[in-house]
């Protein structure tokens, strides 16, 4: 099976199957990375950058350890300490690299729509590591995946997305993938921070009460609290917001089950979520990054298939 894209720039592209060829490719890359040799030959003469405009810790060291688990070769970009800094265009630094014969380039910028400009200018394929507020489609897969080793399924799931929906890329990519594989989504925050538009566009149900959606839920997606994307203030305080939105263990151990809890990470701990949770045997956060690395490897694999189809 192929995918339906030459480029990864958003799940809103993807098909149901192309999601579940991802994750059940992701599956067999899992069980390569527990083995005591981790690498594949797969992408052995296959070359890719990683243009990071923006900052990433999880992302970006994802993907290298996929892209090297692969076997491809691997440059790695970042925009400080390069020519962007003297006014050289997006475009013509990636004009320049495609020059030295790279073949996929994965990207994040602090722009949204910057890979979609790209895949519309270039030859080579594009994978979108999150692009300003619009999507950060590899996160919103790693999640899928993670949830589906959890609870087996994602179609019929009750995911609830807690919190800073408004600035955040990884809530829409989210959105596209849980509505697509059939799974129930609620949104939760304080009003400010979620959007008009979003019952109506995707379906889902919307809350300004936690303690309702976390009743409701089978998982927790909690994001961080977006204050570099917040020109003003739309809350009053990050310790009223802790206290009327926070996720607490008081609050965990007030529902009738055990609900699994996610977050994308960085966490600002004490604000959208307390330590305790973080640390709790309920939280799945360091399998999502775990997990990270064969979806990756999954993504970049199948792209770099239907790059050799279209040669
Ligand atoms: N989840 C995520 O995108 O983290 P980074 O910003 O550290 O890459």
């Amino acid at each position: 099976m192929q995918l339906s894209t030459r480029h990864l720039l958003g799940i809103k592209d993807l098909s149901p199957q192309d999601i579940s060829l991802i994750l059940d490719t992701a599956t067999q890359f899992k069980e390569v990375l527990q083995r005591p040799i981790k690498k594949v030959p797969s992408l052995r003469d296959v070359t890719i950058v990683n243009l990071f405009y923006e900052n990433s810790t999880r992302t970006r060291i994802s993907f290298e350890l996929a892209e090297k688990r692969l076997s491809a070769d691997t440059i790695n970009f970042t925009a400080s300490g390069s020519s962007a800094a003297k006014g050289e265009t997006l475009l013509d630094t990636v004009n320049n690299i495609l020059s030295m014969k790279v073949d996929m380039v994965v990207m994040r910028h602090s722009a949204s729509g910057a890979p979609q400009f790209l895949a519309r200018h270039i030859p080579a394929a594009i994978v979108n590591a999150g692009d300003g507020i619009n999507e950060h489609p590899t996160q919103a897969l790693l999640d899928a995946f993670s949830i589906r080793e959890k609870l087996g399924t994602l179609s019929g799931k009750k995911v609830a997305i807690i919190g800073d929906i408004m600035h955040s890329r990884v809530a829409l990519s989210n959105l596209y993938l849980l509505k697509k594989m059939g799974a129930e989504v609620t949104v939760a925050g304080p009003p400010t921070l979620l959007p008009k538009y979003i019952k109506e566009a995707f379906d889902v149900n919307v809350t300004y009460n936690i303690q309702e959606a976390l009743n409701w839920c089978d998982v927790a997606n909690v994001l961080r609290i977006q204050l570099e994307r917040q020109n003003q203030p739309l809350f009053s305080s990050l310790r009223e917001y802790n206290l009327a939105y926070g996720i607490s263990k008081k609050l965990l151990a007030g529902l009738q089950k055990e609900i699994v809890i996610m977050h994308p990470g960085p966490i600002n701990r004490g604000v959208e979520l307390d330590s305790d949770v973080a640390d709790s045997g309920q939280s799945i956060i360091l399998q999502q990054v775990e997990n990270g690395v064969a979806v990756r490897m999954a993504v970049l694999y199948l792209l770099a298939g239907k790059r050799s189809e279209s040669a």
